[in-house]
């Protein structure tokens, strides 16, 4: 299928591994020119030439904090400088501390709250007003299944991402009509480093080895397996491109039909 993505120009945050890089490469493949974020500078510009060399198409590192104003507005700032304008946006930064309640800290919450949610809410903001003033564009926020279903265990990503799902649903109906689409990407398991991290730790907290988590979380997903990174960035590319031109306020589980809580006893 076509996605007629050719010369679009694409921002993803959080794009130096995991599923926002197979977004990149994949909007790349598509003919998108790709500004990527992430802080950490090699892995960034590491995937940066990769997928340029890959694809043939510009793809501009550029490092800074999600987490913080300037740091967004810097990135987009300079995206613009360089294409004069966004026509994706797709946010994947975010990296929720898992653990009980009993065990979770002020600052844990606050540091999901302050990425996962405002780092999204932040980005839109510094994106969408170009994307208002060019009378199109299309916003793909990777937020997560758990935004919709209890897990004691994940419960800092899950409030993160519940408002995430709430903002997106505003923004679309504010922005719809001004040419902006708006929808969201809820993943659950995806073989990332992020999702080997949190193996780990559930494994720790509950007194199991890795192995035992990972079939717990297996066990949790009808399909019976953890999803892969590139088949989440097939599903953002179609949802960004305009092959999808009607689907707007969506918001798009890709999870096996994970319904119950991770891992669960
Ligand atoms: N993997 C899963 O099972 C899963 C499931 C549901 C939802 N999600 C969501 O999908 C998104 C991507 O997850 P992933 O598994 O691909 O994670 P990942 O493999 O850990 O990759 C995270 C990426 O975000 C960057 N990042 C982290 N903190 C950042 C910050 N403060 N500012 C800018 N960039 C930052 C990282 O680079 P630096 O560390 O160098 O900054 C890296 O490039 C996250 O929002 C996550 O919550 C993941």
């Amino acid at each position: 299928m076509d996605l007629n993505l050719t010369d679009k120009v694409a921002f993803v945050t959080g794009a130096s591994k995991g599923i926002g890089r197979q977004v990149t490469l994949r909007l790349a493949q598509e003919g998108c020119d790709v500004v990527i974020t992430a802080r950490g500078r090699e892995g960034l510009e590491q995937a940066a030439a990769e997928i340029q060399a890959e694809t043939g198409r510009k793809i501009i590192p550029l490092t800074g904090d999600m987490s913080r104003d300037t740091d967004v507005e810097r990135c987009v700032r300079t995206a613009i400088g360089e294409f004069g304008r966004i026509d994706v946006l797709v946010t994947c930064a975010g990296s929720s501390p898992g653990g009980l309640l009993e065990e979770l800290t002020e600052e844990q919450w606050m540091q999901s709250l302050n990425l996962k949610f405002l780092g999204y809410v932040r980005t839109v903001r510094a994106v969408v007003p170009h994307m208002v003033d060019e009378g199109s564009g299309s916003i793909v926020l990777v937020v997560g299944n758990d935004g919709l279903k209890p897990s004691f265990w994940e419960m800092t990503a899950g409030a993160a991402n519940a408002a995430d799902l709430n903002f997106a649903s505003s923004i679309a109906d504010q922005y719809g009509p001004k040419g902006v689409r708006v929808n969201t990407v809820n993943p659950g398991p995806v073989d990332t480093d992020r999702w080997d991290g949190l193996e780990k730790a559930f494994a720790r907290d509950m007194g199991v080895d890795q192995a035992e988590a990972r079939r717990r979380a297996e066990a949790s997903i009808p399909l019976g397996r953890i999803t892969r990174p590139d088949e989440v960035a097939a599903l953002v590319a179609f949802l960004a491109s305009d092959v999808a031109g009607s689907v707007h306020g969506a918001h798009v589980p890709i999870d096996g039909a994970q319904r119950k809580a991770l891992m669960e006893r």
